[in-house]
């Protein structure tokens, strides 16, 4: 097909946008999707068919749509500010509805110590395609002095939980973004790739030299899946290594990796002179720059946390 006309591409948004299992989810990114399978397919009901298939491997396959986020809400609102054990509780209860989000939880009460040990003292995070992961702020050990944003694509998600960290001490913004389609990325010290990059490769293979090349942070922190959501562990560490090691030999960061529980993790940092959030106008680095790092065994009690 041509490009499609705007008519067009509002009958695909509407049609989506029916199924009350996407009902939820940003305009923007339909209309992002469905525009690009307008143009590849053969027929529109086709490209509805496939902006749907999209639109379920991006975000429909993570939560459950029956999902009642009022009962959540009464559940933390129930809860007196000042017990912060039954506070977690309750955000562990919520984020077991995230499929994604809910595969952290077991190693909750170190994931963050480890992660935030290995980054200089930070004071803004931009966790971007946050799922439930904002339920884990009491986790990371944040101040009043401390600012969170997350973004993320369904906007039902999105409500709650900006609701739901009010119940934090620390300032916080949740807001329904598409990656695709936003401007502007913010600023932020640590920027949070949780878990995200396969599915966005899903929607635009080639998104990640894009953001590799937009986010400006001193760190980011990207994880990927170490095993599949079916619980197998499909050589998927391997898998994500080598396509890391494919995005980061012509990025301007440097990073090194670990294992911690169920999940590859990766700390980055700018790769070459940098001095705060100054615009970068470096042109394309030498891939023999990346600097991967060596193996490393942790050292201590956790056995459970291993560099590689
Ligand atoms: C694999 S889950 C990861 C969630 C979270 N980062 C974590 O690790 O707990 C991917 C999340 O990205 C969201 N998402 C998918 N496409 C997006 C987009 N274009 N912009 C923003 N968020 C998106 C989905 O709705 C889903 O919640």
């Amino acid at each position: 097909m041509d490009n499609p006309s705007e008519s067009q591409l509002e009958q695909l948004l509407a049609q989506v946008l029916a199924n009350p299992k996407y009902s939820s989810i940003l305009p923007d990114l339909i209309k992002g999707i469905g525009s690009h399978e307008l143009q590849k397919r053969g027929s529109f009901k086709e490209a509805v068919k496939e902006t749907k298939t999209k639109l379920h491997q991006a975000t429909g396959v993570y939560v459950d749509r029956e999902i009642n986020y009022d009962d959540w809400l009464t559940l933390l609102r129930n809860i007196p500010p000042d017990d912060p054990a039954e506070i977690k509780n309750a955000c562990k209860q919520i984020m077991l509805q995230h499929i994604s989000t809910r595969e952290r939880i077991p190693g909750l009460d170190e994931f963050y110590q480890i992660i935030f040990n290995m980054v200089p003292a930070f004071s803004s995070i931009l966790d971007i395609a946050c799922g439930m992961n904002p339920l884990t702020i009491p986790w990371m050990g944040l101040s009043s002095q401390h600012f969170y944003r997350g973004w993320e694509v369904n906007i039902q998600m999105v409500k709650f939980l900006a609701e739901a960290v009010r119940k934090f001490d620390t300032p916080c913004s949740i807001e329904a973004v598409d990656i695709f389609s936003v401007n502007e990325i913010p600023q932020a010290d640590l920027v949070f790739l949780f878990k995200t990059l396969p599915c966005l490769e899903q929607v635009q293979k080639g998104i990640t030299p894009i953001l590799f090349n937009r986010i400006q942070a001193k760190n980011m922190i990207i994880t990927f899946p170490a095993s599949s959501l079916s619980g197998k562990n499909k050589g998927m560490v391997h898998h994500y290594t080598e396509m890391m090691q494919r995005w980061l030999a012509n990025s301007p960061w440097q990073a090194q990796s670990l294992l911690l529980l169920n999940e590859l993790v990766y700390i980055l940092e700018p790769r070459y002179d940098y001095t705060h959030y100054r615009p970068r106008t470096i042109g394309a680095p030498n891939p023999r720059d990346a600097k991967i790092s060596e193996p490393r065994i942790m050292r201590g009690h956790d056995s459970r946390c291993r560099f590689i």
